[in-house]
């Protein structure tokens, strides 16, 4: 957003008037006097008018370790939900659902461009699945997801998944979107049946170790900067 028309929503002032207040001065971006009225605010911008701070978000990143049972939503009436997992003063949104089963890796956040570079199938950023399966893994399937598998629904085939098989009825799969219920669909149309499914990665941002189902932990800034 422009500089003019952010301060036009988060003042009492005109647009005249906001020319004028930028013009002497009594504008800073980031702590520097700013009278350009097209200067770009971003999402996480400070500015300030007469020294009284306009808008103060903080960028917020948390890493979950999900456990089963717990739905990706804000509210349910239903089932619990992630955000009872976490206590922050921040409200945020989840880049990259999990089901209510699986577990593993869910990243939340306030920050919306950022969980869009993470997410949209177009940044091909890879999402690492550890799978287990109701029927024993093939080679033919190994072959079918790098193929690419149809989605009649949406009309599409899927982008060349990595299928590594580590056993008979476990394998860690790669893909590089994060369609609707992707894992247990791509499996579906080769015969076979997820039985249990947990994210180890995305992107460069892999799973803590350290965080025990339920747990979290904010992103470093080094894993929020791998985000392309
Ligand atoms: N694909 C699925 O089918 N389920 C998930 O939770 C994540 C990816």
């Amino acid at each position: 957003m422009r500089l003019d028309r952010f301060l036009f929503h988060h003042s009492d002032h005109g647009r005249r008037e906001i020319r004028r207040i930028l013009a002497s001065g009594r504008v800073r971006v980031e702590g520097e006097i700013e009278k350009d009225t097209q200067r770009e605010i971003g999402d996480f911008t400070k500015v300030m008018l007469d020294g009284e701070l306009l808008r103060d978000d903080t960028a917020c990143y948390v890493m979950l370790n999900k456990p089963a049972g717990y739905l990706s939503a804000t509210t349910d009436p239903e089932h619990p939900t992630v955000m009872e997992l976490i206590d922050v003063p921040e409200t945020l949104h989840i880049a990259g659902r999990l089901d209510r089963a699986s577990t593993g890796l869910l990243i939340l956040t306030n920050d919306g461009k950022w969980s869009r570079r993470l997410t949209e199938p177009k940044e091909n950023v890879p999402k690492v699945y550890l799978v287990e399966t109701a029927e024993p893994i093939t080679e033919e399937t190994h072959d079918h997801f790098a193929a690419g598998i149809y989605f009649a629904y949406e009309d599409l085939t899927t982008a060349p998944a990595d299928l590594e098989i580590l056993s008979a009825h476990q394998a860690r799969l790669t893909i590089y979107e994060g369609r609707y219920h992707q894992v247990k669909r791509m499996f579906h149309a080769v015969g076979n049946k997820v039985t249990s499914l947990h994210r180890e990665r995305m992107g460069e941002i892999k799973l803590d170790p350290a965080l025990k189902p339920g747990d979290y932990r904010m992103l470093t800034p080094e894993e929020v900067a791998t985000c392309p």
